[in-house]
């Protein structure tokens, strides 16, 4: 197998826009991105004429219906994206016999674990979008068992909404801020894991049998506290932060508290070594900064 021409969704998301600035450095791979319009993973029935008109290779399925509080009302959509169009799209990389890269999350996790959650560890979402994110890598990879999911948790980018944007604006902005101190994750710059599955290709390129599920987030783990505290510092801003508890911060959707992603398989089966995300979180806030 052969991969050379890549459909990619979710071109303006975080993720979709890291891989497009990543995909210049490798020119031996076409890379064709679209979006919302061009290819709505809300209407699943229409994928399969979609991807015949591009006739790629390999999909790359960045696309998700990412808003974890509104999913809890919007569950109908929330689960037509996450879980019907992802194994839409595994049921057509199936009887095309092409490779398939979707993503998936650490909150497929219950969070009351004490150590860093294995691709085998069980599912127990505590929120809808984690649910449909499970029911999506589980009906995936029953169509299509050469699936290749990568659960990636607290995913940041100079592109896009996220917390290190969302707190570079409320610290400029604010005198004081209170961040959720009580829950601990890997926090994940979209560029590293743009380049990572880039190194995925070219590892199935090289003849690897690469399926099933992976983790990927820079290594070191930290708070949402910790991890504002690091951005005011970075960033060279004056803010008051304070950590509070989560039950001082009510959300409509749960969190699980501890969301470490074990990412030992990712690093073995593509030889790589993952940044750590206070070096991602640098190269991030120098990129917000000097743009
Ligand atoms: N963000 C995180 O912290 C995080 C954490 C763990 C896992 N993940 C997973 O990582 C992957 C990439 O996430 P991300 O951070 O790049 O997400 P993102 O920045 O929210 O981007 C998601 C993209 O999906 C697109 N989209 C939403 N509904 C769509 C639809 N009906 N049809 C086609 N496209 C649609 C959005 O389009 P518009 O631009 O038009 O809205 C957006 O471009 C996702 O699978 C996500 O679940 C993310």
């Amino acid at each position: 197998m052969s991969i050379h021409k890549i459909l990619v969704t979710g071109a303006n998301g975080q993720l979709g826009w890291e891989l497009a600035q990543a995909a210049v450095l490798f020119p031996k791979f076409e890379f064709v991105f679209v979006d919302r319009n061009a290819m709505d993973l809300s209407k699943p029935n229409e994928l399969k004429g979609i991807v015949e008109l591009f006739a790629p290779d390999a999909i790359i399925n960045t696309a998700a219906y990412t808003a974890v509080d509104k999913a809890e009302s919007e569950r109908e959509l929330a689960h037509t994206i996450n879980a019907e169009a992802v194994v839409e799209l595994a049921r057509i990389t199936k009887q095309k016999n092409i490779p398939f890269i979707t993503y998936s999350t650490d909150y497929v996790f219950s969070g009351n674990a004490t150590s860093p959650y294995l691709p085998d560890t069980k599912r127990e979402p505590v929120n809808f979008y984690g649910t449909t994110k499970a029911q999506g890598e589980q009906m995936a990879l029953a169509e299509n068992p050469n699936t290749i999911i990568i659960r990636t948790s607290w995913v940041f980018s100079s592109h896009g909404n996220n917390f290190v944007k969302t707190m570079m604006r409320l610290m400029k902005d604010r005198d004081s801020l209170n961040i959720v101190g009580d829950q601990k994750g890997r926090p994940t710059y979209a560029k590293d894991l743009a380049i990572a599955t880039i190194h995925l290709l070219e590892t199935i390129n090289a003849g690897k049998d690469i399926k099933g599920i992976y983790h990927y987030a820079n290594t070191g783990e930290t708070t949402w506290y910790e991890f504002a505290a690091k951005i005011k510092s970075l960033a060279g801003l004056t803010c008051d932060l304070t950590a509070i508890t989560s039950d001082q911060f009510p959300t409509s959707a749960k969190r699980p508290f501890y969301s470490v992603l074990d990412t030992q398989k990712i690093e073995q089966d593509l030889g790589i070594s993952i940044p750590h995300w206070e070096t991602a979180l640098q190269q991030c806030i120098d990129k917000l900064t000097n743009d």
